[in-house]
């Protein structure tokens, strides 16, 4: 990987990436100047509704923590497409990923598709804070629905690495059995290593289907909160009712949330002025602003539109946006924000 970064920064006043990512296409389907593809070589059934697959590098890995995110983009029907997964690593050539088919969602349908073996998906570094920790501190994983992938991932990287501490607890909220990802894996883990035990919680099965997540659940499964790291991993609902209930009990709370935004009625225009071409838009306020920006024309840099990849991360110079996850305003003169995730509730001006 050294020699390889080397000679490209040998050869990059004689390079142009166009024309090398042109002539590199025709040679092989993972050289790239720039972008790092991977090669799907196996694309399996994860659980109801959601589809494994295997990754192949051409060469060495990326690095990539265990718990981390990276971006994937896709070319469907000539528009590119990104969006955020978290990649369990099996080996220095292979990652897998775990894609749950969204309702009309074109990308998960995409990736889904048996027809994927064999073709190339452009990926992103890695990025994401659910790392594992450097302590033997006891862990509380909680996770609803797509949360599961990276609690997968730390799981499989610190019993390869015999790093489990000595306990770890898992609960996984799913609609029915059908839909949980990974079951026999956490099975043979649970068997290999008597530190760590899951429970699956059902919320649509059983003569009495689980709650989504509350008190009760947390004092039956995982009694010895403080002192424990819990993260907590799921749509935005499911991740602030968790942080709720362990607030100010437990020795570090991580969390991610994946969710879009939710849908606003449209609400007073507002007018945002763009710092840097000086252009003026009119927009409705509520909407989140990455979509408002793009019915307006503009192509601000994103990825997972959900809040967790920072790629369209802009600093705001004037003005009051609303936080769609959690309903916080900022009013603060010079802030960075989200646009995928914020709204206006004011006239604005941004940094783009
Ligand atoms: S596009 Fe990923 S955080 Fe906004």
């Amino acid at each position: 990987m050294h020699t390889e970064s080397a000679l490209k920064r040998w050869l990059s006043p004689l390079v142009d990436p166009k024309i090398f990512d042109f002539w590199a296409a025709h040679l092989s389907r993972t050289w790239r100047w720039e972008r790092r593809l991977a090669r799907v070589s196996a694309v399996t059934a994860a659980a109801d509704g959601a589809t494994t697959l295997t990754l192949r590098w051409g060469r060495r890995a990326p690095a990539l923590l265990p718990g981390q995110h990276v971006n994937i983009t896709v070319d469907v029907a000539g528009v590119r497409h990104t969006r955020a997964y978290s990649p369990t690593v099996l080996d220095a050539r292979q990652w897998q990923i775990t894609v749950r088919e969204q309702p009309g969602g074109c990308v998960s349908h995409f990736l889904s598709a048996p027809e994927r073996v064999g073709s190339t998906l452009e990926v992103s570094a890695g990025f994401g804070d659910m790392l594992l920790p450097q302590d033997q501190a006891p862990w509380l994983l909680l996770a609803a629905g797509s949360g599961i992938t990276p609690f997968r991932s730390l799981l499989r990287a610190a019993a390869a690495a015999d790093a489990l501490p000595p306990s770890v607890t898992l609960l996984y909220w799913a609609d029915r059995a059908a839909s949980l990802c990974f079951a026999d894996e956490f099975d043979q883990l649970a068997a290999d290593h008597p530190q760590f035990r899951w429970q699956p919680l059902l919320t649509r099965e059983g003569e009495a289907p689980a709650a989504r997540i509350n008190a009760e659940q947390l004092a039956e499964w995982a009694p010895l909160l403080a002192g424990s790291r819990v993260y907590s991993c799921g749509p935005a609902g499911f991740v602030s009712s968790a942080e709720a209930l362990v607030a100010g009990q437990a020795l570090q709370v991580v969390s991610e949330a994946f969710s879009l935004p939710p849908l606003q009625p449209a609400g007073e225009p507002v007018t945002i002025t763009l710092a840097r071409s000086g252009r003026q838009l009119t927009v409705p306020g509520g909407t989140p602003l990455l979509a408002a920006l793009e019915q307006a024309g503009e192509r601000p840099p994103h990825g997972c539109r959900m809040g967790i990849c920072n790629t369209c991360s802009c600093g705001k110079q004037a003005g009051t946006t609303e936080d769609l996850l959690n309903g916080a305003l900022s009013a603060e003169p010079i802030t960075a924000l989200r646009l995928c995730v914020s709204s206006a509730r004011s006239d604005l001006t941004l940094d783009l």
